[in-house]
């Protein structure tokens, strides 16, 4: 069974009366490892394809399936159970907590799994060392530069080695080199760690690094290549 499993889905918001159509595909398989990048213009459904892998949000009809689990009829308890155990998070616009240092930010993530202190002291110190933020512990996200506070979100993402990590368009937000630099950091990740990576993305940089590129065009699935 892949990872990540979308079977018969379809997805569609109910707005004014209207039901607006965002995404649906009959089969769509995600293996354990992939470093895929979902691509295709503004409205195309990107960001509704992570939603519903990270049980965020949930189809309108079938069935996606993560880890075995299947994410439509969770309580909001085990959605969140679940997102805790198997996912980690980095959005496009780093969502860091401003009164929390770098190091705080990370660690609240192993806090709410109830890791004890040495623990957390370790993992987090790899985690910001890995994303070579080690000497940027103690500042606020405020006295850091964009691509800097990404770095954090990316080590918030990984500080509990989840087996998936979903990011929404990380890099746009970021100059062209710090954005390249970033998938690099995601990438080796993904081969040292074999973290699967859902990103998406419109950036052409950081589509030719991805291995597979699956992209939208009106909510359903125009083209899937391996590369
Ligand atoms: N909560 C919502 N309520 C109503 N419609 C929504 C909602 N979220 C998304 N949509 C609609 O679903 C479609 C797909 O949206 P989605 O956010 O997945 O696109 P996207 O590819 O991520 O776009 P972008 O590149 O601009 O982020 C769009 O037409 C959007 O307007
Ligand atoms: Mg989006």
């Amino acid at each position: 069974m892949a990872l990540i499993e979308m079977i018969g889905v379809r997805k569609t918001y109910r707005t004014d009366g209207l039901e607006l159509h965002a995404f649906s595909t009959d089969r769509l398989e995600i293996d354990r490892g992939e470093f895929v990048c979902i691509a295709g213009p503004s409205g195309s459904g990107k960001t509704t394809i992570l939603n519903l892998i990270g049980a965020i949000d949930f189809p309108t009809a079938g069935s996606v399936t993560v880890a075995g689990r299947k994410t439509r009829g969770l309580s909001p308890a085990d959605a969140a159970k679940m997102r805790r155990d198997h996912i980690g998070f980095i959005f496009q616009s780093y969502n860091l907590i401003p009164v929390l240092t770098a190091y705080e930010n990370v660690e609240y993530v192993l806090l709410l799994k109830g890791l004890p202190a040495p623990e957390r002291r370790r993992k987090v110190s790899e985690a910001l060392a890995s994303v070579g933020l080690k000497d940027m512990m103690q500042k606020l996200p405020k006295e850091m530069s964009g691509g800097q506070q990404q770095r954090v979100a990316v080590a918030r993402a990984i500080v509990a080695s989840p087996p998936i990590v979903l990011a929404d368009e990380p890099t746009a937000n970021l100059d062209s080199v710090t954005g390249r630099d970033l998938v690099g950091l995601l990438h080796r990740l993904n081969l040292e760690q074999g973290t699967t990576f859902v990103f998406s993305s419109h950036d052409p940089v950081i589509i030719e690094h991805a291995d597979r590129v699956i992209t939208l065009q009106d909510g359903r699935v125009a083209n899937d290549r391996r590369c």
